[in-house]
C-alpha cells in the first residue's frame, strides 16, 4: 500500500507535513465537491498542473524495485497516489484507491465508467467547458473528500489471501484507505517503510523500517521477504 511518500524521490510534493501541498492549496477548495461548485476553473487548473509534472518526473528506485518483485511474487499495489509512477515503472496490478490524475469522468457519475476517458499525454488539460459523453463536464478522475471510495472493496479483495502486507510512504491519516490494514489476515507481517514516526491505529505488530522508499524497499528485499513464489 503506497502514499505520497512513494513518489517524493521522483520529485512529488506530499500533502502533510511542512511544505506539503496541502500547505499551499487549501484542501476544501481543491479536493472537495462543495470546492470544484464554487470554482470549477480554479479545481480543473489545480489538476492541470498536478498532471503536467508528470511529464517531468520518472519512477524512482523504490517504484522499480516494487516492479520487479513480480518476477518473484505474485504484487498488487494498493496506491493512495494519483500519479502513473507504479505503472510506468512495470507494476502490472495497480489500484487506485484515489483515483488516477491521466483519466477524466463525468461530474454528473463520476464512477459510470462508460464515461471515464484516459489522457494520451500529461500535458492534456480539462477546461471549463469540456464536456464528457453523457454531456456534463468533464471532470478530474480524483476521489475528492467527502466522496464514496469505489474501489475500496478491490483493494479489500486483494489482500484477502496475502503473505506480507508492506506500508510505504503514507501517513495513513485519511480514511477508508489508512483502514485497508485492519483488513490484513491475522499472522500477516507488516512492514511499514517511512523515514519518519507514522501513527498506526489497531493492535499489530509492524516492522518499521525508517528509511525513505527506495533504500526501504531494497532493505526488505533483503532482510525479510523470503523465496516467493
Ligand atoms: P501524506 O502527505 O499524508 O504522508 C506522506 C508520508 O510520506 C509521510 O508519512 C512521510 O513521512 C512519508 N515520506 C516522506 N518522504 C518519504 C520518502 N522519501 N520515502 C517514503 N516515505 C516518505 O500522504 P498520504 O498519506 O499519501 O488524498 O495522503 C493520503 C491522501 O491524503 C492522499 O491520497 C490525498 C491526500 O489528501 C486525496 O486527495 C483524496
Amino acid at each position: 500500500m503506497t502514499g505520497a511518500g512513494m513518489s517524493v524521490e521522483s520529485g512529488l510534493s506530499t500533502f502533510r507535513g511542512g511544505g506539503g501541498l496541502w500547505d499551499e492549496y487549501p484542501v476544501e477548495a481543491v479536493a472537495t465537491p462543495e470546492g470544484y461548485s464554487a470554482n470549477p476553473g480554479l479545481v480543473l487548473e489545480f489538476y492541470n498542473k498536478r498532471r503536467r509534472e508528470l511529464a517531468g518526473i520518472k519512477p524512482n528506485k523504490g517504484h522499480e524495485l516494487l516492479a520487479s518483485l513480480e518476477k518473484s511474487y505474485d504484487v498488487t499495489v494498493v496506491t493512495q497516489n494519483v500519479d502513473n509512477l507504479h505503472e510506468r515503472a512495470g507494476s502490472t496490478k495497480v489500484i487506485h484507491l484515489h483515483g488516477e490524475l491521466m483519466k477524466a469522468c463525468s461530474s454528473r457519475q463520476p464512477n459510470n465508467l462508460e464515461y471515464v476517458k484516459s489522457f494520451s499525454s500529461p500535458l492534456d488539460e480539462i477546461n471549463v467547458g469540456d464536456l464528457a459523453a453523457d454531456g456534463s463536464q468533464l471532470r478530474p478522475y480524483i476521489v475528492w473528500f467527502g466522496e464514496a471510495v469505489p474501489l475500496m472493496n478491490d483493494a479489500i479483495a486483494a489482500i484477502r489471501d496475502i503473505d506480507a502486507f508492506v506500508i510505504i510512504g503514507t501517513s495513513l491519516n485519511v480514511y477508508p484507505a489508512a483502514g485497508l490494514l485492519n483488513y490484513v489476515p491475522y499472522g500477516v507481517p507488516v512492514y511499514l517503510i517511512d523515514p519518519n514516526e507514522v501513527q498506526v491505529n489497531g493492535v499489530r505488530d509492524v516492522v518499521h523500517i525508517r528509511r525513505g522508499a527506495s533504500e526501504g524497499v531494497q532493505h526488505l528485499i533483503d532482510n525479510f521477504l523470503g523465496e516467493g513464489k
